[in-house]
């Protein structure tokens, strides 16, 4: 059971906005019933009646400290058993040769549970408190994946993948109104969930999913924005100017839209502040001033970018943030093949600096500060979260990783040494660290994971 008042005392680590990364070695954070009631930055500002008598203590000791979660704005959760596999593939053979076979197998909802039950819990011990899923196409796997996270306590957006089309026979649904008949059923499950039925208060959230524009007939694509208009409250996701294959083919099916990913989305309802729009390598000025002025943000998914997908594909993020676009990080999954954001922090650091080659030095390489805020309150950001996660301030929820840094060969982390500043010891977790150095995990103050015995 969790206390409802607990205390963090100790270093505290988070970001204010992209550039400002707070860095606090002795603050004092009060956590009552999940929310974040009251927020010291050190000592002398901590007034001895500030915490009350019956409150659970957690000192920090040196060298160790509290992050906000990881937000993980893109995520593939049937294609967790399938991480690593087809790495070369073009995108739209990746799909039909590697990717429609695993997510076939979620037909079975046993399967689901299995599968889902892992990839949930592994995601959590990497210190994701908050994932944006899409679920395979079928609707009982859909609702045993938002089962789950609710079970085990892991924010989440969780939607049912639409594919009414290109696809082969075996993955690919029935029909337009059956695929939305079920998308509503899906919507309605998750917000029957307990504590579920408000948008505003709900640990899960439902969000319409389309694949992508090329596996949705213009029917189905219509349906799904009409869904949205009738719920301006949910939430949407799709794969959005990803691949020039993707990107090909999609010009070919809506000729009308003269390549415009934006335009063709917007005519069909389906982009808003709400809209995660996956990968967005491949983006013309154009593009960008659409997602910009429509208030969508951008799940950057750098591993993706540069293994599947077909080339090297380096996100023009530094202009994102330049534009005032959100952007967040995703590991994909599948298309990744991390289950865990510091290979993706680091990859988006890596993909930064082939930018600015690119870019002959005028999109500069991403800080590790920055990588840090994509990670967190930028992905909290694109989620429409920000008023609940994100960072520590009081109001907040309290969804964090308490990071134990280590000495030796516990984990992967250089090892930290005597004399290190704060902000050394939080570079070599950040650049070197693994899930070992994860000691607790915390979403609305209870914890969900870690290697600590509490
Ligand atoms: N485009 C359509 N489906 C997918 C998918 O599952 N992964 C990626 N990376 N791109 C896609
Ligand atoms: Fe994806």
């Amino acid at each position: 059971m969790m206390s409802p008042i607990q205390v963090f005392q100790g270093a505290v680590i988070f970001s204010k906005d992209s550039e400002n990364l707070k860095i606090l070695d002795n603050a004092t954070l009060i956590v009552k019933n999940g929310r974040i009631s009251a927020f010291y930055e050190s000592p002398d500002q901590t007034p001895a009646s500030a915490i009350p008598a019956d409150a659970k203590i957690s000192r920090l000791p040196w060298g160790e400290f509290v992050i906000p979660g990881f937000v993980d704005t893109h995520n593939h959760a049937p294609q967790w058993t399938m991480r690593g596999l087809g790495q070369s593939l073009h995108i739209l053979d990746w799909l039909s040769e590697v990717t429609f076979p695993v997510e076939a197998r979620f037909n079975d909802p046993d399967y689901a549970s299995q599968i889902y039950g892992q990839a949930v819990d592994d995601f959590l011990r990497q210190g994701i408190t908050t994932a944006s899923y899409y679920s395979s196409r079928h609707a009982d796997a859909t609702k045993i994946l938002a089962n789950m996270c609710h079970e085990k306590g892991q924010r989440a957006f969780v939607g049912k993948c639409n594919m009414d089309r290109h696809a082969p026979a075996y993955i690919q649904e029935k029909s337009a109104s059956l695929s939305l008949q079920e998308t509503e059923e899906c919507i309605q499950h998750i917000r029957g969930l307990p504590g579920c039925s408000s948008p505003d208060t709900a640990l899960i959230n439902p969000v319409v999913t389309p694949r992508f524009a090329i596996s949705c007939t213009p029917e189905l694509l219509q349906g799904l924005g009409d869904i949205v208009k009738r719920d301006s409250t949910l939430a949407i996701q799709t794969h959005f100017n990803e691949a020039q294959q993707e990107i090909d083919a999609t010009k070919e099916l809506f000729p009308q839209f003269g390549g415009s990913e934006a335009d063709l989305y917007e005519s069909f309802g389906l982009l808003s502040p709400r809209s995660i729009l996956a990968h967005c390598t491949i983006m013309t000025d154009y593009e960008k001033d659409r997602v910009h002025a429509l208030g969508c943000g951008i799940a950057h998914c750098p591993i993706a970018n540069m293994t599947v997908g077909g080339g090297f594909m380096a996100a023009p993020v530094r202009d994102f943030l330049r534009r005032g676009i959100k952007v967040g990080l995703g590991t994909d999954s599948g298309g990744g093949w991390a289950s865990g954001m510091l290979s993706v922090i680091r990859q988006a650091m890596i993909a930064s600096n082939a930018r600015e080659v690119m870019s002959e030095g005028k999109d500069k390489a991403l800080t590790i500060d920055e990588v840090f805020y994509l990670a967190t309150l930028g992905g909290a950001k694109v989620l429409c979260l920000v008023d609940k996660i994100g960072s520590f301030e009081v109001g907040k929820e309290f969804d964090a990783v308490w990071v134990r840094t280590t000495t030796g060969l516990e984990s992967a982390m250089t090892p930290r040494e005597a004399g290190d500043t704060l902000r050394a010891i939080f570079e070599k977790y950040i650049m070197t660290g693994d899930d070992r150095n994860v000691a607790n995990v915390y979403v609305r103050g209870r914890r969900v994971a870690g290697t600590d015995n509490p």
